[in-house]
């Protein structure tokens, strides 16, 4: 991965010539706007959201807006057929959860992805219909629009259906992640009418990429609302789909979707709150573990990825993955330990098993808490001119889901399915080792790591963040934090800093392209830490807000269709 370089003066000479009213000033990394900031991974929907806020519509419309818009713009993540988590703060500082997770159908069962041997098969979890959860993404947003909105659902669908119909002109980066699944496409013919050429070769860069079912099914949606797709023509159709191809979906299952309302997950950092996702999210219970082990460690004086700061943060991360792993579920079915994991006990307990100069297998790390019982996703933040922020993270798993489009809906399913433990102990196709908690049960929502993420600073939001990337999402957004409150970096270099995952299991460090220099890696090496060299993962779209109320915004450069605009 390249990383930009920014010097901080320019940085500050670029923010002191932002005038109010005369729109963002930008350079290569951070963009600045003294008003309102919005950031996602593809520019088109960007330019959505702050249509929409300059249209006098709040961060909530403007993210519902947005949301449609990136499931037209980068159908690989954004979507219709998927869920995930929108965090909201309000202009008088109350912080809402709301959760749009896909459900098991109601028709799961528990051993539904085990072969005659008992053991999962592969690939079946994330492989056609079975695969599918029931999707949480309209609902979500319309209760979203409906409880802190202020605008209509047709003005917030309108610049989705229009991208839909008329279509829009691919960007490298655009097409490059079309490219991703080719093969795919090619095996449907329905996904290859929308998603090929007419001649079946894939899109380029500087074509113009329409998508008339698509359209069609948000106009649906706009005209009848919700109904339209839980109750309508879109649930007969995907339900006639799954039927066709061995799935398990009924009528039932869209009737009984319901979105749910959370208290978020919080803890203190270097003097700042964080406020992040609770189950049946693992995100924020897993980061706030890693932080309150963390906060006891001199993390900046030790330095950006030294070996002593990579040292005490992988060994946080093996332990909190390991209680992620083996405690957390849905909350409607399992009983989540959340008071117990984010203790200072639990804190001190973890920084007593830290070896000062050895890593600790993960085999040691296993169940010590009590008997174990057992790329694609997007992320986007906006914060509006009332100091209103929010944060979304959503999903359809893979990028492009399992690939299959149901009929003429034009839109791809989730294989969300594939996040549940098919078989206690036995890795799932993120290389999760997980426990009961997260067994499949009918209409329960199966764990995830998205993490949309607060941190505020006295009640005012200091920075909204987030990440695409499975299991790595925690890391990464826990990373980009740390970068700026432990290592002063600016934005752009906090959000384009090579990162360190770690998950427990397998016991390895995954690395990002120069993440660490020789010397490091080899003091770790000695202390016994094992490497494993990775492409660059997740993209935090962030937003930071200076002490004077100017808004930063910065686009990952690992997506370069994204973008960051303010006013
Ligand atoms: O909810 C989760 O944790 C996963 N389904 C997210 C998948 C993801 O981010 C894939 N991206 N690389």
């Amino acid at each position: 991965m390249k990383m930009r370089r920014l010097t901080a003066p320019l940085a500050l000479l670029l923010a002191a010539i932002a005038i109010p009213g005369l729109g963002s000033t930008r350079n290569d990394d951070i963009v600045t706007a003294p008003h309102a900031m919005v950031v996602t991974a593809q520019h088109l929907a960007t330019d959505v959201g702050v249509k929409i806020l300059r249209a006098g519509g709040n961060a909530v419309d403007a993210a519902v807006a947005v949301g449609y818009a990136l499931a037209v713009v980068h159908p690989c993540c954004g979507n219709i057929g998927g869920g995930g988590f929108m965090l909201i703060h309000t202009p008088k500082g109350k912080d809402i959860f709301l959760d749009f997770r896909e459900k098991a159908p109601l028709g799961a069962t528990a051993d539904m992805f085990l072969g005659a041997d008992g053991h999962p098969v592969p690939g079946l979890g994330t492989r056609g219909y079975k695969a599918v959860g029931v999707p949480g993404t309209v609902l979500g947003l319309e209760t979203a629009r409906m409880r802190y909105g202020t605008m209509s659902r047709k003005a917030l669908m309108q610049p989705a259906i229009e991208l839909a119909h008329k279509g829009y002109v691919l960007t490298p980066g655009d097409a490059r992640i079309l490219h991703f699944r080719t093969d795919t496409f090619r095996r449907q013919p329905n996904v290859a009418a929308i998603f090929l050429k007419k001649d079946g070769q894939p899109y380029a860069a500087g074509d113009r990429l329409r998508q008339p079912e698509l359209a069609h099914t948000l106009e649906l949606i706009s005209s009848k609302g919700p109904d339209a797709f839980y109750k309508g023509p879109i649930a007969r159709e995907l339900v006639a789909a799954s039927k066709a191809n061995g799935g398990l979906f009924t009528m039932k299952d869209f009737a009984d979707y319901t979105v749910g309302e959370e208290t978020p997950v919080r803890c203190a950092y270097r003097g700042y709150d964080v406020v992040s996702s609770p189950p049946p999210s693992s995100g924020g219970t897993t980061m706030c573990e890693i932080f309150n082990v963390l906060s006891a460690f001199p993390m900046g004086k030790l330095g950006f990825h030294s070996a002593a700061g990579v040292h005490y943060m992988v060994e946080a991360m093996r332990h909190a993955y390991a209680d992620r792993n083996t405690f957390l579920g849905d909350p409607a079915f399992v009983d989540n330990p959340l008071k117990r994991l984010l203790s200072p006990a639990q804190a001190a307990f973890i920084r007593r098993q830290i070896k000062p100069d050895r890593a600790t297998p993960s085999s040691e790390v296993k169940g010590q808490l009590a008997p174990a019982e057992g790329n694609d996703t997007t992320h986007y933040s906006i914060v509006d001119a009332h100091g209103e922020a929010v944060a979304v993270t959503y999903t359809i798993n893979y990028y492009f889901g399992n690939g299959a489009i149901a009929g003429d809906t034009g839109f791809f399913l989730n294989n969300e399915m594939g996040d549940f433990t098919s078989e206690p102990g036995v890795r799932n196709s993120f290389g999760l080792v997980q426990g009961k908690a997260n067994a499949i049960a009918p209409g329960k929502r199966p764990l995830s790591s998205i993490s949309p993420t607060f941190v505020t600073h006295n009640g005012h939001i200091f920075m909204v963040t987030g990440s695409p990337g499975g299991p790595r999402i925690i890391t990464a957004t826990l990373e980009g934090i740390m970068n700026v409150l432990d290592y002063h970096m600016d934005l752009a270099h906090a959000v384009n800093a090579p990162r360190i995952h770690h998950q427990w299991l397998p016991d390895v460090v995954e690395l990002e392209p120069g993440a660490l220099n020789d010397k490091v890696r080899m003091r770790l090496e000695e202390m016994g830490y094992h490497f494993a060299d990775r492409d660059d993962w997740g993209a935090t779209e962030a937003i930071l807000v200076r002490p004077d109320g100017t808004l930063e915004g910065v686009n990952d450069a690992r997506r370069p269709a994204g973008k960051a605009e303010g006013y």
